[in-house]
């Protein structure tokens, strides 16, 4: 990112301790050879269960896989229905796919950008076994509606959680009171690893069984070593990962704190221009993984900010419906309105823990410049 004076990333900001700390830890595994489930995974397992308030928490080897095994530990498969927002990453409704069962989307809302609730409860058949939930930007969804109709029409729930590390929906963090959350450390997230890594976190009455069956399933179905229980998956969090994972959980919020002050931040300053932003209050707290800035001018102002040096960046371009992946699903353009606006007038602002003054101000300066013309 050497070309922009505000980049997308800090990485060496991510890493105090590298030295002194983290090197040495991964020194001493790789050479002692504990590299597959090692201690340090179960280390950040706990450490990460304790950080949310869950039951328990396992790791596997990404965001999506931490779906694809929940779905498939739910027993979700072949002929169910999964009812999710056209309104997120690609990965929430891949893994319904792979898992054998269909996606059924519902609209998000204009202000929140979330999964419009009572277009999912419209959505639902006999067929449908449960709901997903994507608490998108690190943005949360109201955890307690959620439940609310799951409970009227016997649905499991699942909780994407993956840009939402730390938020709050009703005082308690989200990935706590669903039947599972899914989580992704890949490098961009507010929480990374140096690579892939994923966890599933527990919290729902069948939490103890649900975490006995995700650790067979991640490795190869076994208990133990060459009994094969189930038909399972390769998807262990790797133990390097975890060392490094171990080492920055316990500056998570700080570096959300400082996360949640920029966007404050954007948000006054910006005050005033014909720009709108993802609402910030709600259930809970957002955790600001993305801040949205919304425009009918998004792509002059999109190229503005880049040819300024600003790394701003569209999420997502285009929502689920109108994804080719998903033209099997059969909608069209105008089947989820809020969704397709939000795709073509939504860029986000460069966000991340270690910011200057002299960054914030760039990125504000020029978006004013922009409006001003
Ligand atoms: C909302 C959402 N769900 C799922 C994923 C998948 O995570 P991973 O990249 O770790 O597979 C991501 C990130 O990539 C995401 O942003």
């Amino acid at each position: 990112m050497a070309e922009y004076r505000v980049g997308r990333y800090d990485y060496p900001g991510q890493l105090p301790g590298l030295d002194d700390e983290l090197l040495p830890s991964i020194r001493e595994t790789l050479l002692r050879g504990d590299y597959v489930l090692g201690a340090a995974v179960d280390r950040f397992e706990h450490a990460f269960a304790s950080y949310l308030g869950a039951r328990d928490a396992v790791g596997v080897n990404s965001g999506t896989d931490a779906l694809i095994l929940a779905l498939h530990a739910l027993g979700i498969g072949p002929g169910d229905e999964v009812i999710t927002v056209a309104n997120t990453f690609h990965a929430s409704a891949q893994a319904v796919v792979r898992v054998g069962a269909t996606p059924v989307l519902a609209d998000c809302g204009p202000g929140d950008y979330l999964i419009d609730l009572e277009q999912a409860e419209a959505a639902i058949t006999d067929r449908t076994r449960a709901v997903l939930v994507v608490h998108l930007f690190g943005q949360s969804v109201d955890m307690a509606a959620v439940h609310a109709l799951a409970k009227r029409h016997d649905l499991l729930v699942l909780e994407d959680c993956a840009q939402a590390i730390g938020a709050y929906s009703g005082g308690v963090r989200v990935g706590t009171t669903s039947d599972a959350g899914c989580w992704s450390f890949a490098p961009s997230k507010n929480l990374a690893a140096a690579g892939d890594a994923g966890a599933i976190s527990l919290g729902g009455a069948d939490a103890d069984r649900l975490a006995a069956v995700l650790r067979r399933l991640r490795h190869f179905g076994q208990d133990k070593q060459n009994e094969h229980r189930v038909v399972g998956f390769n998807s262990r969090l790797d133990t390097l990962q975890a060392l490094v994972l171990g080492h920055k959980l316990p500056q998570l919020d700080e570096w959300t704190a400082r996360r949640v002050a920029v966007a404050a931040e954007y948000r006054e300053r910006l005050a005033g221009l014909p720009v709108s932003f993802q609402d910030g209050a709600g259930t809970g707290e957002h955790v600001y993984h993305l801040f949205q800035l919304r425009t009918e001018r998004r792509d002059e102002l999109l190229a503005h900010l880049r040819e300024a040096g600003v790394d701003a960046v569209v999420r997502y371009p285009h929502p689920i419906h109108l994804q080719e992946a998903f033209a099997f699903l059969g909608h069209r353009r105008g089947d989820f309105p809020v969704a397709e606006d939000l795709a073509g007038t939504t860029l986000c602002l460069p966000l991340f823990p270690s910011m200057t003054a002299d960054q914030v101000s760039l990125v504000c300066d020029g978006v004013r410049e922009f409006f001003a013309r």
